[in-house]
């Protein structure tokens, strides 16, 4: 299978891509059927985000048995069958492994609860009620971040109320995580994307600063980068791979570059890749994607400034980054940052080429190759935890009114992410022959898979170009990354040199025309329009170009 650093990785959010049993729920089988499609988009890799055992409270990110499928997504047979087949096609299985967490309904959990003596308890953060709320952190997704599990107890639960925080302190709780990565490494796996691994440990003690003077805070002080997170995955990573072969996808919640630098590069025991949230939290205020304060609105050299920094950053450190425009958690890339409407198609493309062009290795998430959009949800409809304690938490702790708090959350919402893989347009997109677990977006009769697999200027065949040449131009993956145009508010300009050809992408990121002159060595190998003329730019025009040097 293809080095990491030179790979393509396509992210399955299971639930929503592909129903193989008719009961409304994607499943492994779905997926298994679907692998000659994902071979022809010449990904190396699939991350498939949970599907072990859970009650779904966070759609898998709750599991209450790491060693079982869930029943809704098939069996380990069907996993096992997922792993061979997609090996026969050179393609890596990548499992999510959700570690600083279980749900409240894992065995463990369970264990501590009815049995006071058990040593499950300190797999937890159990704290007495009678003592009071242990401190004011909330939640990532809102409202405390203590939850009472029963009459005598407290469990920290730092996002949903039923996953409750692991103790990462006690040593068992190790050795369990450790296990299990051995489970599904023995299973023929290929690595492992790694849920917030930046979270797992928490400040000694849970001592807050400001336990008093405040109603409440974000715990993202308390749990963030801590060293004690990363000498405790050093050790994990030593461990395991002196046996197994695999890549490691660290979910950096928020991570800096110091912290993405020290957890994520070169050296042993390192992780592979890091996915930072820099890209998708612009636009937003200080306190995170639903502070809207800033109105979510930034200028494209806002955009290129994060671009460039990590770009430059990962350079520098040697670290490399899992560049995402969009995932399981984020809204659609095409209506978040490009323009979902009039350049529907040449922004969608121009977001795709930007990403294949960041130092790291590119995600797509599934849809993105046919420029998916945002849902239209009315509020009764709404799925998500996040979304609708948000709204809850926004009015009564923030005093947002209902009918921006609503706004707030439509704009920012997961769900938008969430909606059934569109097809074709039969009924419900081609993704069951029933009414799917979720509304299928009202786009699905012209926004689908099979209008766009035959047309040469669709989406989903401008991906599998640019995927194509990011396999068969060495410069591509091998060549030195530098960057032009660095102030210009409108282009974006990157280049991979192999010192025997330049590879270069050169994007006009806005809705006006632009001056721009190609070199006259420069071949034009991938447009995203149809006419492109001399010395200027359309709309979202973006050009890969090559100079090959004699
Ligand atoms: C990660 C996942 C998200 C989940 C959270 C808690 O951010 O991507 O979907 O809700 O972790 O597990
Ligand atoms: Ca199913």
């Amino acid at each position: 299978m293809r080095p990491f650093k030179e790979a393509i990785f396509y992210q399955i959010w299971p639930r929503s891509f592909k129903d193989s049993n008719q009961d409304g729920i994607g499943d492994l089988q779905g997926i298994i059927s679907q692998l000659d499609y994902l071979q022809s988009l010449n990904i190396d890799y699939i991350w498939i985000s949970p599907f072990y055992q859970s009650p779904q409270d966070d759609y898998g990110y709750d599991v209450s048995d790491y060693r079982n499928i869930d029943p809704s997504y098939g069996t380990m047979a069907d996993f096992i069958q997922l792993v061979q087949e997609a090996k026969q096609r050179n393609i890596g299985i990548i499992c999510d492994l959700v570690a600083n967490h279980t749900s409240t309904q894992h065995a463990w959990f369970q264990e501590a609860l009815n049995n006071p003596n058990s040593d499950k308890r300190d797999y937890y953060f159990f704290r007495p009620i009678k003592e009071g709320l242990p401190n004011n952190w909330i939640s990532i997704f809102g409202g405390s971040a203590w939850t009472q599990v029963n009459e005598e107890d407290y469990a920290l639960t730092l996002f949903t109320p039923t996953q409750a925080d692991l103790n990462w302190d006690n040593p068992k709780v190790r050795q369990e995580i450790k296990d299990i990565m051995r489970f599904w490494l023995d299973l023929g796996i290929a690595g492992f994307r790694l849920d917030v691994f930046n979270t797992i440990s928490k400040i000694d003690g849970l001592i807050s600063k400001y336990p008093q003077k405040k109603g409440f805070q974000f715990a993202d002080d308390y749990i963030l980068n801590r060293p004690k997170g990363q000498q405790y995955l050093k050790a994990l990573l030593q461990d395991l791979k002196q046996d197994y072969q695999f890549i490691t996808i660290g979910e950096g919640m928020l991570i800096d570059q110091e912290a993405a630098a020290i957890m994520c590069g070169p050296e042993k025991n390192q992780l592979d890749m890091i996915i930072h949230f820099d890209l998708h939290m612009l636009g937003c205020g200080p306190l995170g994607k639903f502070d809207f304060r800033k109105g979510y609105l930034y200028s494209t050299k806002d955009f290129k400034n994060i671009l460039h920094s990590w770009n430059k950053a990962a350079i520098k450190h040697h670290f490399h980054v899992a560049s995402t425009m969009s995932n399981h958690d984020q809204p659609r890339a095409v209506s978040r940052f490009g323009d979902d409407h009039t350049y529907r198609f040449e922004s969608a493309k121009a977001l795709f080429a930007i990403n294949f062009f960041n130092v790291g290795s590119p995600f797509i998430y599934q849809g993105e190759e046919i420029a998916m959009k945002n849902m239209k949800l009315p509020i009764e409809e709404w799925k998500d935890f996040e979304a609708k304690n948000t709204y809850q938490a926004l009015q009564s702790m923030m005093k947002v009114p209902a009918f921006l708090a609503k706004k707030i959350i439509q704009k920012m919402s997961r769900d938008h992410a969430r909606g059934v893989m569109q097809w074709n347009q039969s009924a419900h997109g081609g993704f069951s022959d029933v009414q799917p677990w979720f509304k299928v977006n009202d786009d699905y009769e012209s926004i689908n898979v099979e209008n766009q697999n035959e047309d040469p200027h669709s989406v989903l065949s401008y991906v599998r170009q640019l995927t194509h040449l990011y396999h068969t131009i060495p410069a591509f993956t091998q060549g030195k990354h530098t960057e032009s145009m660095l102030e210009h508010p409108h282009l974006i300009v990157m280049h991979k040199d192999d010192g025997k050809q330049r590879i270069s992408c050169i994007c006009n990121f806005s809705k006006k025309k632009m001056k721009y002159t190609l070199m006259e060595d420069e071949v034009v190998l991938l447009s995203n329009i149809d006419h492109h003329s001399l010395n200027q730019l359309q709309p979202y025009e973006t050009l890969i170009t090559l100079n090959t040097y004699s």
